[in-house]
């Protein structure tokens, strides 16, 4: 089985300039060792909250590095710095509305300021980009909520088949659903 790549990208002016540890992208690393049952790994990258070096990360991780799936932490509030979304969706050749809806919902029950968050998701050609606020804790809240969808979304663009372990995070892909041949 192919193993599939996941961009983890980490978006913070401070950790950029090693003012403090990137907490983020780990906790999403480790997120994902729990979730995913079939072989992946991970691609991080860490960058400074500036829209074309986001831009450059996500497009170079999707065509270059072949990741089926790009998860972003960080970025994504109203401050002036603040512009992961507007990244995402210059680089999207589709967004997906539906993720940042779901994950503000499921954060609202833990705190009132996720609705802060500007987070989406879209795709660039076989590339899912998911975007994380950057508080760590947000990050199993938000993955929890959307990844049961994930797989089968990575399977409609012709990424990579992601399996999960059904007791941290079942995946759903609609009964009988084939995996579609790649384009
Ligand atoms: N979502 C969850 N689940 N948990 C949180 O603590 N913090 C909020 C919001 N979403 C938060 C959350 C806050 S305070 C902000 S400002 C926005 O995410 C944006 O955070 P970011 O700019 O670090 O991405």
């Amino acid at each position: 089985m192919n193993k599939a790549r996941i961009g983890v990208v980490t978006v913070s002016d401070r950790a950029s300039r090693g003012e403090y540890e990137d907490r983020g992208g780990p906790a999403i690393r480790d997120w994902l060792a729990h979730a995913l049952a079939s072989p992946w790994e991970a691609v991080p990258r860490l960058v400074a909250d500036e829209q074309t070096l986001i831009e450059t990360v996500l497009r170079e991780l999707g065509d270059d590095e072949n990741c089926c799936l790009i998860v972003t932490t960080g970025g994504t509030g109203p401050a002036p710095r603040d512009v992961t979304p507007e990244a995402t969706e210059t680089v999207c050749g589709k967004m997906l509305p539906g993720f940042g809806e779901r994950m503000r919902a499921a954060s609202l029950a833990s705190v009132p300021t996720a609705i802060l968050s500007r987070q989406t998701a879209g795709i660039r050609g076989k590339s899912l980009i998911v975007n994380l606020p950057g508080k760590p804790a947000a990050i199993d809240e938000c993955l929890r909520a959307v990844f049961p969808a994930v797989p089968y979304c990575i399977d409609l663009i012709g990424g990579d088949r992601l399996e999960t372990h059904a007791a941290f995070c079942a995946a759903f892909r609609p009964d009988g659903a084939a995996r579609p041949e790649p384009a």
